[in-house]
């Protein structure tokens, strides 16, 4: 029996590029079982969204929000989006506290979501990287201030991955299973 591999779009919206790495993860995981296309966010108008099965929206979040593209881009397209099989994840540091790191649980994921009104087929948030020694000294010193009262870590010479890959695997199994 042959069945039709669907078409999956997935969009990030990075800074510093880590939540591009997990959707060129996801992409590796999922390309011998579905039609992948991956964008960022920026030149994903030149997709026509009709075209696909599902579509995954990965964003990270800087100083309290996912960028303002990112709302617009979901208000602009909601009612293509809510006819496909979709998928919005989040990258913060919150999410690196286990009381934080569900979609229901971390205020950046329900608060965004809230606000645009928008209920995705599956929600989820990953605890991000933190790369100091990159980061220009404002940057620096605005995260490490917010490091020491929130007792994350601090060593600005260091790059801190985060991010729990079995996490992104379990989600990769339910993008896996849209039919
Ligand atoms: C300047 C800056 C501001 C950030 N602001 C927040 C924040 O308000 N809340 C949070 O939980 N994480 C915050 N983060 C952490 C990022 O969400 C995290 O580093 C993420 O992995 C960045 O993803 P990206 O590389 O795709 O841009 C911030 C990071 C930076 C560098």
């Amino acid at each position: 029996m042959f069945w039709k591999k669907s078409k999956l779009l997935i969009i990030y919206s990075t800074v510093d590029g880590h939540t591009k790495n997990i959707c060129e993860y996801i992409n590796k995981k999922l390309k011998n079982k579905k039609i992948i296309s991956i964008s960022s966010l920026e030149d994903s108008v030149k997709f026509n969204l009709e075209q696909f099965d599902e579509i995954v929206i990965g964003a990270s979040v800087r100083y309290g929000y996912h960028r303002k593209n990112v709302y617009e881009f979901i208000r602009k397209n909601k009612s293509i989006l809510n006819n496909k099989k979709t998928v919005f994840f989040s990258l913060n540091l919150t999410a690196r506290k286990s009381e934080k790191n569900t979609a229901d649980t971390n205020p950046y994921v329900y608060k965004f979501l809230k606000k645009i009104n928008w209920e995705p087929t599956i929600k989820d948030v990953f605890a991000g990287r933190l790369d100091y020694p990159n980061l220009d000294t404002l940057n620096k010193l605005a995260i490490l201030f917010i490091m020491v009262i929130t007792n994350g870590p601090k060593d600005t010479s260091k790059t801190y991955e985060l991010t729990d890959w079995k996490r992104v695997d379990n989600l990769i199994k339910k993008i896996e299973k849209f039919k």
